[in-house]
């Protein structure tokens, strides 16, 4: 088939080079500046296996690039919209750069793409008024929705490999492209309508944020009764009408949906009087988070004036370079309030452009002087640092594991450093204890 993909960021891009590599023949659309590095190979995001997915459907003569939608489009089985929707005034959700590439189709030459595949999220309703929206143009054509579920990190396997594949969609002519389209993939596909796909999507995210709040509200409860949330959880988890995902307590989630895709879900809750309670309590879980974390290292500290805090991984997650809705900004913000120093290390994220951060090499350097550490993301080599000597070159000792990420054997062995305070969550604390620490 011959494909349109318009924005080519996390989603459009890896759907662009995951339908190329499906046989497909995709022409990818952006902004100049955009599309300018793209020709050059050069991607601004990072993505695991991105970079040569990139490379190799190009050689073969199956991904291309442009700036103009209609001649991208001219000829193709279908366009995919893949922009970005991001929270917009009020908690609506700002469908501005949805609102452009559909003017720009009504601009162009009179021809449009049979089908018109909505993969960015949008509010429940958008496909149907973009449709009648076409419609006043004389541009006759299906306007389906199929959302994305892919997971910044993992997104090529996650597009290669999903739970399932949605298509919301009124006629079996569109029914049969997207059929087409995803041949290859093998995931149960289910097929619904417009609304009710455009709703899947925002509950899912939903339903994985409240997963999330929930292990977070749990392991509160946890630390005050001295109780261990990862046994807790597990203990959750394992019963399969649970399942055992998203149930990790720690800072919070961040990145670009789930925060705006709530934000959008309550709005869209309230335009008809329901009040959603349950994603409000979510939220709120949420944001309490970072505020509560730095109270510990407040409450350890006393004055945390001049104090400098080492931060290792920025990002919102592992294996991306994602800053959006970090909750590094969070901890960020809420330092400058307090007078702390910051500095930074992460495998991938260059923070020089973020005021006020300093920025190290390695993970050693962010030690070095430090009144405190902060592992805000998991990045697998972080659990395999030497943590006695990351201790060791502290001023004051004091690392909070944001992520749970240490192993009970390196626990114990920072332990036996002298002074040593290791906050983890959703756990109580654990000092070193005087009487051992002598025998390092
Ligand atoms: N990022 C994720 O993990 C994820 C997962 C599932 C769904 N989604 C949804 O997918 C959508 C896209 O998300 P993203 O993270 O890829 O966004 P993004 O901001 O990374 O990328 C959007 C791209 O669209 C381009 N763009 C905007 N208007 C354009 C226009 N008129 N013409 C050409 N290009 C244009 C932008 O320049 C940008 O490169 C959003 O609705 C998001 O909610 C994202």
């Amino acid at each position: 088939m011959q494909l349109t993909i318009i924005g080519t960021g996390y989603v459009g891009l890896v759907a662009a080079v995951c339908f190329a590599k499906l046989g497909h023949f995709v022409t990818a659309v952006d902004r100049e500046h955009v599309i300018h590095g793209l020709r050059e190979n050069k991607l601004s995001l990072w993505e695991p296996d991105l970079q040569e997915m990139l490379e190799s459907c190009r050689r073969e003569g199956r991904l291309f690039f442009d700036t103009d939608i209609t001649h991208a489009s001219r000829g193709a089985d279908a366009l995919m919209i893949a922009v970005g929707t991001p929270s917009g005034t009020n908690g609506h959700t700002d469908l501005s750069q949805v609102d452009e590439v559909i003017a720009q189709l009504k601009q162009g030459d009179g021809v449009c793409p049979p089908l018109i595949i909505v993969k960015s999220t949008v509010p429940v309703g958008t496909c149907d008024e973009l449709e009648a929206n076409l419609l006043t143009a004389g541009l006759h054509t299906e306007v389906v929705f199929n959302p994305e579920f892919l997971r910044q990190g993992s997104a090529i396997n996650d597009f290669m490999n999903p739970d399932r594949i949605v298509f919301g969609c009124r006629s079996h002519l569109a029914k049969a492209a997207l059929h087409q389209m995803y041949k290859g993939i093998n995931a149960p596909i289910q097929v619904c309508d417009r609304r009710s796909a455009e709703l899947i999507k925002y509950a899912s995210n939903a339903f994985l944020a409240m997963k999330i709040s929930f292990a977070n509200m749990i392991a509160d409860v946890c630390e005050g009764y001295g109780a261990d949330n990862r046994q807790v959880m597990q203990g959750v988890g394992a019963d399969r009408r649970i399942g055992p995902h998203f149930l990790q307590a720690g800072i919070g989630y961040g990145g670009s949906c789930f925060s705006k895709d709530l934000q959008s879900l309550l709005t869209s809750g309230n335009a008809i009087g329901r009040s959603l309670p349950l994603l409000e309590a979510t939220a709120q879980i949420n944001e309490e988070r970072i505020p509560q974390l730095l109270e510990k290292l407040i409450s350890l500290w006393g004055n945390p004036r001049g104090k400098r805090l080492g931060v290792l991984g920025i990002s919102f997650k592992p294996n991306t370079n994602d800053m959006r809705d970090a909750p590094f900004l969070t901890l960020l913000r809420l330092c400058y309030l307090y007078g702390i120093e910051v500095q930074t290390f992460d495998p991938v994220v260059q923070t020089t452009s973020i005021e006020g951060v300093i920025q190290m090499d390695t993970a050693y350097e962010v030690a070095t002087d430090a009144d405190a550490l902060i592992i805000m993301t998991e990045w697998p080599q972080f659990a395999e640092l030497d943590w006695v000597l990351m201790a060791q070159l502290m001023y004051q000792p004091i690392l909070l594991d944001g992520r749970n990420v240490l192993s009970e054997e390196t626990i114990s062995r920072l332990l036996l450093v002298e002074n040593v305070i290791y906050i983890p969550v959703g756990r109580p604390l654990e000092r070193t204890n005087l009487a051992t620490s002598s025998h390092l």
